[in-house]
């Protein structure tokens, strides 16, 4: 029997609710299929462990998690630790030393999903976005010269190495023909005269090797006006690291809200584990409530099982999804529900077994 080895970092808030659906959920899949397993390994690492420990994983937490096949993480963030502190020393560390440089977050309109937008049919928001992981505007790379003091000044650089933007653009290109989409790229190289110039250089030159896939290239400001007035542009979609963290929470809010929204943080050599996650954080003002979606969740280890070669149960998995929105019954209150966390995960595994 194949087994994979899954280390859990459920995390902050609403996180750890939100995981156990998640786990659940594998777990059962797993089961019916027969053919495959999953070891559970639970990290205890976040802002509890921060508080009493003052550090959010162990010391050779990235040596830890190297040998499993995946991560499985929650959410990270809690009030009394600076968020810079929180998801740079757990969330951001794992992207970055496991080169996970490549964030697919799907931003799919299901059936029954709410849909804020008028006049938008579910086969208008499709897209998948391709989101750069591991540098750009997030490589923490400045200073903070002569802090506190009348005459300080902060610089953040935005860090785009031609490997970098090279191997995110090559990515979409190759999804986008294997899919047979169009695919966008959004930047901003009217203002960002080096960082987004050069971005745009690559995404021509990469694309002279994909004459076949259509494209578009949009300024980010413009893009965000479209997803909202006319979504069905957008199929396949890359773009910097910033720009496609701020883009895919207003994917989100246009495909059914937060608590439907995954993300998988991927390494595409697999020569260190890949990260299935909600998109959404610690959700302090619900947390410890059961009115979490676990959803988002569930929608991430669909992303997992893909990404293990078990598509059919990845489609099953959103298959699922859609037709609990479909009917409405057992949802969560940000989905006009009135289910625990608990009860979605419960129905999730009674469909499963139906
Ligand atoms: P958030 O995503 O936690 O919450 C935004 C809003 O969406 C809140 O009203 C929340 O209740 C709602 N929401 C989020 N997930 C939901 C779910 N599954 N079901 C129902 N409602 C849900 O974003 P925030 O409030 O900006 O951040 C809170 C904390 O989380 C901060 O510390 C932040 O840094 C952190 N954060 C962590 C991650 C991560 O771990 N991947 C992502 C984003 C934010
Ligand atoms: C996300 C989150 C993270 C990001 C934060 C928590 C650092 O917002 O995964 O979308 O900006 O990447
Ligand atoms: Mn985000």
């Amino acid at each position: 029997m194949k087994e994979y080895n899954i280390a859990v970092i459920a995390g902050d808030g609403i996180g750890p609710e939100v995981i156990s659906e998640g786990i659940k959920v594998l777990d059962e899949v797993a089961r019916l299929d027969g053919t495959f397993k999953f070891n559970f390994t639970h990290f205890p690492w976040g802002c509890e462990y921060y508080k009493e420990n003052g550090r959010m994983m162990a010391e050779d937490g990235i040596e830890q998690l190297k040998k499993f096949d995946a991560i499985f993480l929650g959410a990270v963030g809690a009030p009394g630790v600076p968020d810079h502190i929180s998801l740079w020393d757990l969330l951001l560390v794992i992207r970055k030393n496991f080169d996970q440089y490549i964030n697919l977050r799907p931003v799919k309109l299901l059936k029954g999903a709410p849909c804020p937008l008028k006049d938008v049919k579910e086969e208008d928001v499709d897209m998948i976005f391709v989101r750069e992981n591991t540098e750009g505007e997030y490589a923490g790379s400045g200073s903070w010269l002569f802090k506190d003091k009348p005459n300080e000044v902060v610089i953040q650089d935005g860090v785009f190495s031609r490997k970098g933007c090279e191997r995110v653009i090559r990515y979409a290109y190759e999804l986008a023909k294997k899919e047979g989409k169009t695919l966008t790229s959004i930047s901003k190289g009217n203002a960002l005269n080096y960082s987004m110039v050069f971005w745009d250089k690559i995404f021509k030159e990469v694309g002279q090797d994909y004459p076949e896939v259509k494209t578009y290239s949009y300024l980010v400001d413009a893009a965000s006006m479209f997803m909202i007035k006319d979504p069905k542009r957008f199929e396949v979609v890359v773009t910097s690291n910033l720009f496609g963290d701020i883009l895919t929470d207003l994917g989100a809010a246009i495909a059914g809200g937060m608590g439907l929204a995954a993300g998988a943080n991927v390494n595409p050599e697999r020569t260190f584990p890949s990260m299935f996650e909600p998109i959404h954080g610690s959700a302090p003002d619900i947390a410890g409530k059961g009115l979490a979606n676990p959803l988002a969740t569930v929608w991430s280890a669909s992303q997992m099982l893909d990404f293990f070669g078990h598509e059919d149960w990845g489609k099953k998995l959103i298959d699922i999804i859609e037709q609990m929105l479909v009917e409405g019954k057992v949802l969560t209150p940000d989905l006009k529900g009135t289910a625990s966390t608990k009860e979605v995960g419960d129905e999730v595994i009674r469909i499963l077994n139906s």
